[in-house]
């Protein structure tokens, strides 16, 4: 069997390279004591994380939600609570920041890359769970949750715009203050609400600079949605391939990365490009959410990944599916490679902790748990392309 992926990372980073020879230095700083391993917490009550659109007039939450945000910018720069640091978990785990070894302790060939394969959704849920609870912790509360951005849904007008807690509201609210939540993020203007948010909108707006009529925009993200998760039925094809650790990820554009992505990390790029500046000169690295290396500098990032995260819940609830190749289970990877790999997070007390794919598998064992959103996910379960 092939080794899997080690965590003795820390000494071993480099400065990330964007276009015109730029580079940005997303090393982490030491941690303060030795590493410690993960471990379920006892939790009385199940968290539940709430969607950003039924959440925007809700003022002690938003004001709340900013007030960790302020906090969290104000922290020192060398603080891993930061925000500066919480990006750049986000920067050196997924541009290539880091060598990485084995378990063995031998070094892999190239440096680490979560995406484009089934390291992309257990990573990503832990950087959340850490997230979250460094925001908690910053406001005293325990059982803070971040909001999730549900741009699946078609069915309750606003879901599918950028929610409006992380953009100026307008008219202006004034008991409401989320100046945190927006100040300093580079996005695609033009994509504010009221625009409805295409999935998959390249195609039209790049080539002919088409605005989609709202029945074509809802058409087309139920039908992109039912093919990127309920026609993804074996792990792989919805969590992406065995991470391969022979393969230079950090090839200026990595030429095999939508053969090895799985359904849902495909559906999650059409939103990073969306709130990101594509096609803006003054932007050339597509900053912020449209770059790996920038996205985690837009708080709207963590509640992208929210609906991310929530869709891998809905996922395990889907039927197997059959296809010419035979009858397809939708069930996870058991391999070892998988369930053993290991990532590191800062954790709210600024401990590094060691965490293992298997124990990412289930949000119910992490005491997390979404709204049900289920009318609305049966939009796209129920849709006949
Ligand atoms: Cu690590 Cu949405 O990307």
């Amino acid at each position: 069997a092939e080794p899997v992926l080690g965590t003795s990372l820390f000494r071993q980073c480099r400065p990330v390279a964007l276009q015109k020879n730029k580079t940005e230095d997303c090393c982490l700083p030491e941690p303060e004591r030795e590493p410690i391993l993960f471990k379920f917490e006892e939790r009385k009550k199940m968290l539940v994380r709430r969607p950003a659109h039924e959440l925007a007039n809700d003022v002690e939450y938003v004001n709340k939600y900013n007030l960790a945000y302020k906090r969290m910018k104000e922290l020192p720069r060398d603080d891993p609570r930061g925000f500066l640091r919480q990006w750049h978990v986000h920067c050196a785990f997924c541009v290539e920041a880091f060598l990485s070894r084995y378990l063995n302790g031998t070094p892999t060939p190239y440096p680490l890359q979560l995406h484009y394969s089934w390291t992309f959704l257990p990573w990503h849920r832990m950087m959340l769970y850490y997230h979250e609870r460094i925001l908690g912790s910053l406001i005293n509360d325990p059982e803070f949750t971040l909001p999730f951005w549900n741009w699946d849904n078609q069915l309750d007008a606003g879901a599918a715009q950028m929610p409006q807690m992380f953009v100026p509201y307008n008219p202006p609210n004034p008991a409401i203050d989320n100046f945190y939540l927006y100040a300093g993020a580079i996005r695609d203007q033009n994509h504010y609400p009221p625009r409805v948010m295409t999935l998959n909108f390249k195609p039209l707006e790049d080539k002919a600079g088409i605005i989609p009529t709202p029945e074509e925009t809802r058409d087309a993200n139920l039908c992109m949605v039912w093919n990127m998760v309920v026609n993804k039925v074996s792990a792989q094809e919805y969590l992406g391939v065995k991470y391969n650790t022979s393969a230079d990820f950090s090839a200026v554009s990595h030429p095999n990365a939508s053969a090895e992505s799985g359904g849902s990390e495909i559906l999650h790029n059409t939103a990073h490009e969306w709130v990101g500046n594509l096609n803006n000169p003054a932007f050339p690295d597509n900053e912020d959410m449209g770059v790996f290396t920038y996205s985690g500098r837009d708080p709207l990032f963590y509640s992208h990944h929210g609906n991310v995260d929530r869709l891998w819940d809905v996922w395990q609830t889907l039927p197997d599916g059959v296809t010419v190749d035979g009858t397809r289970t939708r069930k996870e990877f058991d391999d070892v490679d998988f369930l053993e790999t290991e990532f590191t997070f800062f954790d709210e007390n600024k401990d590094m902790v060691r965490v293992k794919v298997k124990d990412t598998l289930s949000n119910a064992k992490l005491g997390i748990m979404y709204q049900d959103m289920s009318e609305a996910d049966s939009l796209w379960i129920n849709h006949k392309p």
